[in-house]
């Protein structure tokens, strides 16, 4: 006779995940994706927790569920690397920096980096960021006679400026431009790298190619000239520059390498200053569209500040401006999709994920599940009220990452966007300008693809 096993001890064995294609072939099915990113991964979700895509040669599994983004981010972080497709494309410009390095190297570097991001060092920013700020809406100021302004283009200036002044100390008038467009160039070459069957090595000069050379050399002269300017100074700053610089190895006494220098730089300098500024500019699309809450946020503002400049101890009493931009990158991550590749096989959502695919974690689909966000696609702040906050699982909402690859520039991010929020709103009131088309173009960071277009009306009295 056998024995009948209780309910509890009946084990499901874990199945292949369901699969997910368009096109009648895969190397197709990459093309498909490109054609309409965020549509096509909505559409996956729809198919269950754990999808299952061949993107040509490539596996790729899209989890959608908060308990499967914790098990890759943290419970088995450790079997889920950055050896796959995408950083490689970044490693071409970022070389081996803080966001694509790993295992002990990255580590150490994060030991180094990690007191610069210190809250107290973070809160000394604040006059800076606010002193730029102003500046910028000086540069604002210049435009808005002739009309409409573009506040995506701005708040990439203004990003860029405190990235360089606070955590490098570079002058803030260095190169703002040449960035922005060599920023540009990366992001829609690692795009392309990412939805190209054939890979032509860089070397080949292809007018893409040429363009994407011509952007890292760029970047390589402004990071050299910003490094050789403080070498020469021989003054040690407090800044995060001054601590690569003054970095031993714990064994052999050496500093960094002039390469390993650059690498640091160029990467803090592009993720310090690119999603800040796509989270800003998805902030004044969405405030410029609901004025009930620019009003809620502005009445704030006149509240705590009674007109004066923001400092780094008001930002506690902004909490509905806070809950504005964390409600913005809820509907529009600025890092949309986060990329890992599996190490061993293992078990995720009840479906085996086989060693040597991709892992695909999507804020954009996340954020917007209709079991964790009541009617998602609607702009209400108040879902980040803490008693609701804290009722959502843990990975429900993910726009920084998490675990240890958690975005070291977090705390630094949310000042910058709420004291530079809440200074705007201080001078001005912003209406979305006639006929602006706003579209979410995601390549490596989601941006406005247009542009944000708006009109700033100055308030009574600033
Ligand atoms: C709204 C603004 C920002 C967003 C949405 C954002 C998002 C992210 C995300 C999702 C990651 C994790 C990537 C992964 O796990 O593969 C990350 C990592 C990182 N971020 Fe940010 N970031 C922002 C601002 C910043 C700022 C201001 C800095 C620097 C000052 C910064 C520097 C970095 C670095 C160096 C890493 C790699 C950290 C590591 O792996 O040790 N980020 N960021």
């Amino acid at each position: 006779m056998t024995a009948t096993p209780a309910a509890a001890d009946v084990v499901v064995a874990p199945s292949r995940p369901p699969r997910f294609r368009t096109a009648p072939l895969a190397i197709f099915e990459p093309r498909r994706f490109h054609d309409d990113k965020l549509g096509y991964l909505e559409a996956t979700a729809k198919v269950g927790p754990v999808v299952e895509l061949q993107f040509g040669p490539v596996r790729l599994y899209l989890l959608r569920e908060p308990a499967d983004v914790a098990r890759v981010l943290v419970q088995n972080a450790k079997n889920y690397g950055k050896d796959t497709i995408g950083f490689d494309a970044l490693r071409i410009f970022l070389g081996n920096g803080l966001l694509t390095s790993e295992g002990e190297f990255w580590r150490r570097q994060r030991r180094i980096a990690q007191p610069a991001f210190h809250h107290r060092r973070i809160e000394g920013f604040a006059e800076t960021m606010v002193d730029l700020a102003d500046e910028e809406i000086g540069r604002i100021e210049e435009g808005r006679r002739s009309g409409p302004v573009d506040l995506a283009h701005h708040m990439t200036s203004l990003t860029q400026r405190v990235a360089g002044t606070t955590l490098l100390g570079a002058d803030p008038d260095a190169d703002v431009d040449t960035v922005g467009r060599c920023v540009e160039v990366l992001n829609r070459y690692v795009d392309h790298i990412l939805m190209s069957p054939i890979r032509l090595p860089l070397w080949i000069p292809t007018p893409k190619n040429r363009r994407a050379r011509w952007a890292g050399r760029t970047l390589d002269g402004i990071v050299a000239q910003m490094v050789k300017r403080r070498r020469a100074e021989k003054v040690a700053g407090d800044d995060l520059l001054s601590m690569l610089l003054e970095a031993r190895d714990e064994e052999t006494g050496e500093g960094m390498t002039d390469a390993q220098l650059r690498d640091e730089v160029v990467t803090i300098f592009l993720a310090g200053h690119e999603t800040t500024a796509n989270a800003l500019a998805w902030t004044f699309y969405l405030l410029s569209t609901h004025p009930e809450h620019q009003e809620a946020a502005r009445a704030e503002v006149d509240r705590v500040l009674a007109g004066r400049r923001p400092t780094a101890a008001d930002v506690r009493n902004l909490g509905t401006v806070e809950r504005i931009v964390k409600e913005s990158m809820r509907l529009y991550p600025p890092a949309w999709f986060i990329e890992r590749s599996v190490h061993e096989d293992d078990v995720v959502g009840g479906h085996r994920l086989r060693r040597g695919a991709l892992v695909g974690l999507v804020p954009w689909v996340t954020h917007r599940l209709p079991h964790l966000w009541d009617d998602p696609e609607r702009f209400d702040p108040d879902r980040f009220l803490p008693e609701r906050e804290k009722a959502r699982p843990r990975f429900a909402y993910f726009p920084f990452g998490g675990g240890q690859r958690l975005c070291i520039g977090k705390a630094f991010a949310m000042m910058e966007s709420v004291l530079v929020v809440s200074r705007m709103l201080q001078r001005y009131e912003i209406e979305l300008a006639d006929g602006a088309r706003i579209e979410p173009e995601p390549l490596v960071t989601l941006r406005p693809k247009h542009g944000v277009p708006v009109v700033l009306r100055p308030r009574s009295g600033t």
